[in-house]
Order: structure tokens, then sequence, then C-alpha cells
């Protein structure tokens, strides 16, 4: 499929509306560091979809009023997030031909909490992608759900890259690979539920908040240094050839190969933000204190425990549920929490 596949047809109808969609965020584990224009990844990303921490947004549209975009979060209004949905909606137009004839009010609610460093940018722009689609098939007619699905997440990416894995729950995998029939890097798609161990089908993420504020460097920037990075290259050809063994993983269901190639994954997101130039480090002393628990509870007890991280300091704990998860949530809940700001976790499931 091409770009040209999501242009927005030219008949339709507009009326006011009022529509209310909820979209859960994402935890890669394969991750997505690196693009090039339009949004499009540097190499493909695969992501597990949370069950609990969502955003829900309710979009009022009003027909044939002049454009412009209010928005409120938790009640409070957020202008910059006006202007950032405002520029987006412009960007969208040729795939949404009704999109600038109308005024919005968007109101949108997080279901964790802000800053959390969990990516509330995947979740918001998931939601507000279903709300334009619901609205698009209201003025422009109904397609099947699976092609109305696709063009949320093509429409979702454009916002957010990593959004566009969010409308899919379970694996979700974004971006060309040779390893994933019918990836694509201008959508996400499921990853098939067959292909699936069991033991994967039941996890656990809780995230540590080691550090709630605003991070020192965005995603946006992030990204950009990638184009300098002496070592990008090297980066994006093995995520994709993590593809290889990734594969045979989730089939299989080895967790001990499951686990090395996570944190590898995690460590080498933070190691390409250590050799950027300007160089940057996101994570903070208890992220590290937190990785050497971790290692040292692995050596100690064989348990499958172990971590991710994502643009941020905030752990992500990952551990299936195979009757192993008490005596390491007994571990978490004595040994780790002492490292978060407030005690702060947030505990989330990924079951399918
Ligand atoms: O979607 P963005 O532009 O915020 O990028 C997020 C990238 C990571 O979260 C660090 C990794 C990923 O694949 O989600």
């Amino acid at each position: 499929m091409t770009t040209q596949d999501f242009l927005g047809k030219e008949n339709y109808n507009i009326s006011s509306q009022t529509i209310a969609e909820s979209c859960p965020s994402n935890i890669a584990l394969i991750k997505y560091w690196g693009k090039y224009k339009d949004q499009i990844p540097a190499n493909p990303s695969i992501s597990y979809t949370l069950n609990h921490c969502k955003t829900n947004t309710k979009v009022e549209f009003f027909a044939n009023e002049p454009f412009s975009v209010q928005t409120f979060l938790a009640g409070n209004e957020e202008h910059k997030f006006a202007e950032k949905i405002e520029k987006y909606f412009r960007s969208i137009e040729q795939y949404l031909p009704w999109i600038l004839k109308g005024k919005y009010i968007i109101k949108t609610e997080n279901t964790f909490p802000h800053s959390s460093g969990i990516a509330s940018s995947a979740s918001g722009f998931g939601a507000i992608a279903k709300c334009l689609m619901n609205l698009d098939e209201t003025f422009s007619g109904k397609t099947s759900e699976e092609e109305s699905l696709k063009k949320a997440s093509f429409l979702a990416r454009l916002g957010s890259g990593s959004a566009c894995r969010s409308l899919y729950n379970g694996l979700v995998v974004w971006g060309e690979s040779d390893e994933i029939e019918g990836s694509s890097d201008l959508f996400a798609i499921k990853y098939s539920d067959e292909e699936i161990h069991s033991v994967f089908k039941d996890f656990n993420d809780w995230v540590l908040l080691i550090h709630e504020g605003v991070k020192s460097v965005s995603s946006t920037v992030g990204h950009g240094l990638m184009n300098t990075n002496p070592y990008a290259e090297r980066r994006f050809q093995e995520a994709r050839e993590n593809f290889v063994p990734m594969k045979e993983i989730l089939k299989s269901g080895d967790m001990n190969s499951f686990i090395k190639l996570v944190e590898h994954e995690a460590l080498t997101l933070h190691a390409m933000m250590m050799m950027s130039d300007p160089a940057f480090i996101l994570m903070k002393t208890g992220t590290l204190e937190v990785i050497n628990k971790i290692w040292d509870f692995r050596r100690e007890t064989s348990l499958p425990l172990f971590f991710t991280l994502d643009a941020g300091a905030n752990v992500h704990l990952l551990f299936p549920n195979d009757g192993s998860e008490d005596k390491i949530k007994t571990f978490i809940e004595s040994e780790l929490l002492q490292y978060t700001q407030k005690n702060g976790v947030v505990k989330d499931v990924m079951k399918f």
C-alpha cells in the first residue's frame, strides 16, 4: 500500500457531532528510535499494548464554523496541546478533506499519572485518530472495521510514530520487516496471536516512577539526533535483524532469550542517546540501581523478572503470570519501591 491509498473521499456530508473514544498506551520490545521524513521509521519495531493505561478522548465537532481547536487535559485548558493538534489537523487534510471545516473542542484524560513517562502521546494520538475515523465514517460512509483501523493507525502515526501501534491489542508491529508478512512503514499491524506462546499472552508491566518531571530531551529531538549518530545505521540494521530471533522466541516461549533480547534493546536505545552529539542521558541514579537489583535478583532466584525502558528514567518491570509472580511482586514491593519518587508504581498487564 502507498500513501495514495489513504487519500480521503471527495464526497462527504458534514454535521455537528460528539464522539468519544479510548485508546491504550504501548511499550516497545524492539525499539523505534530514528526516523525519516513524514514519520517513516528507520527500523521496524514491536510492542505490547497495555490493558489499563489509556487515554479517553471526547471530540465535539461544530460543523461549518471557522476552523479552531480548543483542548482540555483532565479539565484544564491546554493551549500548547491545542496548537499541536491544530498543526496536526492541517497536516492531514488530504486524508480527511472535511477536517478544517469546523471547530473542535477536545477533552482528554489519561487513566495513568501525568508525566509518568508512560507514553501519553501514543494513547493520546491513538484516541484522537479513532475519533477522526469515527467522524470520517459518519461524513463519508462506512468502511470495513479492518480498513478503518488501518487508516486510524496511519493517521495516528502522523501524530506520533509509536501511536500507530496502540490501535491493536496484543503484540503489534510497525515498520517494514522481511520477517513479518504485511508489515508496513505507513501503519502498524497486529502480530498473529497464533504465533505467540501462551507464556507471552499474560504478562505484567509494572512501571516504577523513578522520575516524574518533564524529560530533559523530547523524543522528537532524540529521533533527530540519530541523523548524525555514527552508530545509527548499525543500530537500524540490528533492530531489523532482531526480528529473526524475536519470532522464534515468541513461538517457542524461550523466556531466557526473550529477557536477553528485550533488555538489550532497552540498553541500546539509551546507549544511542549517550552516543549522540550532543550526548544526553535520560536514566537517573535510581534507574541504574533498579537494573542492578533486577540482575542480582535473577542471579539469585532464576525468576523471570526483567526490564525495558522508554525514552525516560522510569523502569518498566516485565514478568509473566506463570506462577512465579507472587514472589516477584513481593520483591518489587520490598526492594524496588524505595527508588521511586513517591512510592510510585503503575501496575498494568498485557493479557490477550
Ligand atoms: O512515538 P515517539 O516519537 O514518541 O517515539 C517513541 C520512541 C520510543 O518510545 C523510545 C520507542 C518506541 O518504539 O516506542
